[in-house]
């Protein structure tokens, strides 16, 4: 039988460009998001090439994540590679300006909805000693920017939790893989400013940023080296992205 994977946040963005690269290579697909009629089309689009289960999740609820993975069709039950995808940045306001519900929601959602799915995936994972869980991190987790206080501290997390698991699996087939994308144009900085499209616009302005599909095909890549290659970080950037030297405030 063909390889399966469950992507998170399929609906838009990195997640719906995994589901169209794995699906066009032969996987068979288990989709989730919030948004049902994004799924309804990604699955109408997708089912005719491959075996496609999509249902509608939000992973910050624990007890709905578990019921989903136990409710898996037979034919996808036996999960080879989890994309834990689904995440959020909400803001770019100073810390001291932030709204703190923005805080609870990129927690919950990049860090605790991240555990969960992984959680509820990865005992039968170990127990057919096969298996794969890719995590979408950010270059936000590894450098600091103004304004990413919250967002790049979950995606730190999202790191440094990659890099644990490969520790606890050590003996098992299981692999861990973190990508960590720079700046990509989907529908990332629409959502970070709340549906204001001009300014979502003014970050891409100009520069030629990182499509869904670059990810999608570094997803690809990492899930598909032998079996006994474990790619654990990839860090990619577009060309026209790089760093900034030290900040020095001086004063007047
Ligand atoms: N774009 C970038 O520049 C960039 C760079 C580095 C890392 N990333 C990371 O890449 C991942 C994907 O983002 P993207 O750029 O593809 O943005 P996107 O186009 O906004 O896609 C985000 C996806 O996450 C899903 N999602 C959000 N909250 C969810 C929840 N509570 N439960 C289930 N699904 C949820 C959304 O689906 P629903 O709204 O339908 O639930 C959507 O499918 C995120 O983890 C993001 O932090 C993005």
């Amino acid at each position: 039988m063909s390889q399966s994977a469950l992507i998170t946040g399929a609906t838009s963005g990195f997640g719906a460009a995994c589901a169209r690269r794995f699906a066009a290579e032969g996987w068979r697909l288990m989709l989730c998001g919030r948004r049902q009629e994004r799924l309804d089309e990604l699955r109408a689009e997708l089912a005719t090439i491959t075996p496609v289960h999509a249902f509608a999740l939000d992973v910050r609820d624990e007890a709905a994540v578990n019921a989903a993975i136990a409710a898996l069709p037979a034919e996808f039950a036996a999960i080879d590679l989890l994309v834990n995808n689904a995440g959020l940045a909400l803001g770019l306001e100073p810390a001291q300006r932030c709204d703190m519900q923005d805080w609870e929601d990129m927690i919950d959602t990049n860090i605790k909805g991240l555990l969960y799915c992984t959680r509820a995936v990865l005992p039968g994972m170990v127990e057919r000693n096969r298996g794969h869980i890719v995590n979408i991190g950010s270059v936000a987790g590894n450098y600091p920017y103004p304004g990413g206080n919250v967002y790049g501290g979950t995606k730190a997390f999202v790191k440094q939790f990659s890099l644990n698991l490969r520790t606890d699996l050590l003996g098992t087939k299981v692999r861990v893989t973190n990508v960590e994308p720079g700046m990509a144009e989907t529908e990332f900085s629409l959502v970070r400013f709340k549906g204001d499209e001009s300014k979502a616009g003014r970050i891409y302005d100009g520069a030629q940023p990182l499509a869904a599909a670059d990810i999608a095909d570094v997803v690809y890549w990492a899930a598909t080296r032998p079996a006994h290659v474990n790619i654990n970080r990839v860090e990619v950037m577009p060309v026209c992205q790089a760093f900034s030297p030290f900040a020095i405030h001086r004063e007047a």
